[in-house]
């Protein structure tokens, strides 16, 4: 009988292993609601000499009649979709498919994985990786144009926010997976090739923390932008520094 009971219960487990998939989906669903409000409102972007990571590159486009945003965040939008880490992450939470380590996903049938349509276009993340990195120029460009104030060097508080952004997106690139297998996936004498030996132990260790950059630049990207909104509606102004 207590074999029986085991067999239709989902798991063993007896800690709190549904918090983190919870929590997940909050966080996950906070960001879509927001980022998707954004582009929906497709104003208050632009607070000189700040621009909004959602709408960068500052698109001004006659024959577009929808947000600029849509043009852009497909990009970094599809890196994220299809990031390892945020698969395990929405599998989870999302789709309880499973819900966490060793909890049975409750409905019997044939795994195959990521081989099939739709899940396969999960493949495509090296490519987003490509458009990604585009877009995270641009986002340099911003970064070092918050500190230039009417052609003078500035820094205010919305200096510092865009240069963290930025900063945080790029450790969220260069920790990537598939970044980790382009240097050093395809060499099997690692001695033969010492430089790409070098940046592989670098990514690898920036690899170990990618759920961390992950989830920190996530909420930095959301507070710049709403740090802009702010600025630009003049619901508060930017503090100056220098
Ligand atoms: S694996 Fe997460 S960004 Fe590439």
């Amino acid at each position: 009988m207590a074999q029986a009971g085991v067999q239709h219960s989902m798991t063993l487990r007896t800690d709190a292993w549904w918090v983190a998939p919870l929590v997940t989906f909050v966080m996950l669903s906070a960001f879509v609601v927001y980022t998707t409000w954004r582009i929906i409102e497709n104003q208050y972007y632009l607070a000189e000499p700040y621009l909004s990571p959602l709408y960068s590159p500052l698109l001004l486009l006659d024959w577009w009649p929808l947000s600029p945003a849509i043009l852009i965040l497909w990009a970094p939008g599809g890196f994220r979709l299809t990031c390892y880490y945020y698969r395990k992450a929405y599998y989870r939470s999302f789709v309880l498919s499973p819900p966490a380590c060793a909890v049975d996903r409750g409905k019997p049938g044939e795994y195959c994985g990521e081989t099939r349509f739709p899940l396969i276009l999960q493949n495509l993340h090296r490519y987003f990786f490509y458009a990604a990195g585009v877009v995270l120029v641009f986002l340099w460009y911003d970064a070092f144009k918050a500190f230039v104030f009417d052609e003078k060097f500035g820094v205010g508080v919305g200096s510092i926010v865009l240069l963290l952004n930025a900063a945080l997106l790029t450790m969220y690139s260069l920790s990537c997976h598939s970044f980790r297998h382009m240097i050093g996936g395809k060499l099997n004498v690692f001695s033969k090739c010492p430089t790409r030996f070098m940046l592989w132990k670098a990514v690898s260790g920036f690899n170990e923390h990618h759920m961390f950059w992950a989830w920190f630049s996530l909420i930095v990207v959301s507070l710049t932008d709403l740090y802009v909104r702010l600025v630009a509606s003049g619901a508060i102004q930017d503090v100056r520094f220098i």
